[in-house]
């Protein structure tokens, strides 16, 4: 593992498009075996030829996070092929933004079940894994949201503001078995995030921030590898990146 990431079994939610999927191609260039998990199978089945293709290893498999068994069988696929788990990146979310006063009970939902229970379900099922290896890294995506809130992400914030507590809590907890957890906040990165407002206001709103201040997925790609590749003993626990223009 010369440079912290070649050889390694990394599980990413959320692959089939944006900062999972970017992901994926940087670690699977590096050296790591990637196994996939999102919903749309045809795009997740179509990275992991492209990477087969390009030389890597990556399985796909379909998988709701919002179902624990589904989330319990993508990580046991990947020790299933491989044996262990060392990377567990919870990153499959979803940002629907509206006023509180328009009432997205529905949305708010969602969020809940993906961007929260999404990665408590990552947690469970990599966990006891790692513990048996006393070995293992979580990876979990929070925002610049889950450190400041503002009018229409009220409920995104409040789901990112979890992750940092589970991460943080996560932390502490699993020192007796030599786990590492990174939390990573990013600013705006293009991907199709903005895509799921349906409040046509926030949608405009968003589309336009994203349009004016947004970087290139790759930059949160980079920093995944970096937080991979220290060394054993270094745990690089939380980093917030964000594009140079973004004032929030
Ligand atoms: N882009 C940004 O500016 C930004 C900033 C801060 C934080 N983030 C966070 O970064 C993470 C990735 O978002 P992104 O920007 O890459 O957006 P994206 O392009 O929309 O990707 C979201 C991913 O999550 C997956 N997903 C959604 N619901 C899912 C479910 N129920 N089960 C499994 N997978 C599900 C989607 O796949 P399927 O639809 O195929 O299931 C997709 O692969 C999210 O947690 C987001 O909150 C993004």
């Amino acid at each position: 593992m010369g440079n912290g990431i070649e050889g390694k079994i990394v599980v990413i939610t959320g692959a089939s498009s944006g900062l999972g999927e970017a992901t994926a191609r940087l670690l699977s260039s590096q050296g790591a075996s990637v196994v996939l998990g999102a919903r749309r199978a045809d795009r997740l089945q179509s990275l992991a030829e492209a990477l087969t293709d390009a030389g890597g290893k990556a399985i796909a498999l379909p998988t709701d996070v919002t179902q624990p068994d589904q989330v319990q069988a993508l990580v046991d696929a990947a020790v299933q092929a491989h044996g262990r788990i060392d990377v567990m990146i919870n990153n499959a979310g979803l940002m629907p933004q509206a006023l509180l006063e328009r009432l997205q009970i529905g949305e708010w939902d969602r969020m809940i079940d993906v961007n929260i229970k999404g990665v408590l379900y990552g947690i469970a099922a990599a966990l006891p894994y790692m513990q048996k290896q006393k070995a293992g890294h979580f990876i979990n995506v929070s925002s610049v949201a889950g450190h400041k809130v503002g009018p229409g992400f009220a409920v995104y914030a409040a789901t990112k503001f979890a992750v940092r507590a589970l991460s943080e809590g996560l932390r502490q907890e699993v020192k007796p078995y030599n786990i590492r957890t990174t939390v990573i906040s990013p600013g705006a990165v293009a991907t199709e995030l903005p895509d799921s407002s349906t409040d046509p206001d926030a949608a405009a709103r968003v589309r336009k921030f994203y349009a004016e201040a947004a970087i290139p997925a790759d930059s949160f790609a980079r920093v995944v590898a970096f937080a991979m590749s220290q060394p054993e003993e270094v745990d690089v626990d939380e980093i917030v990146f964000r594009p140079t223009r973004q004032e929030l």
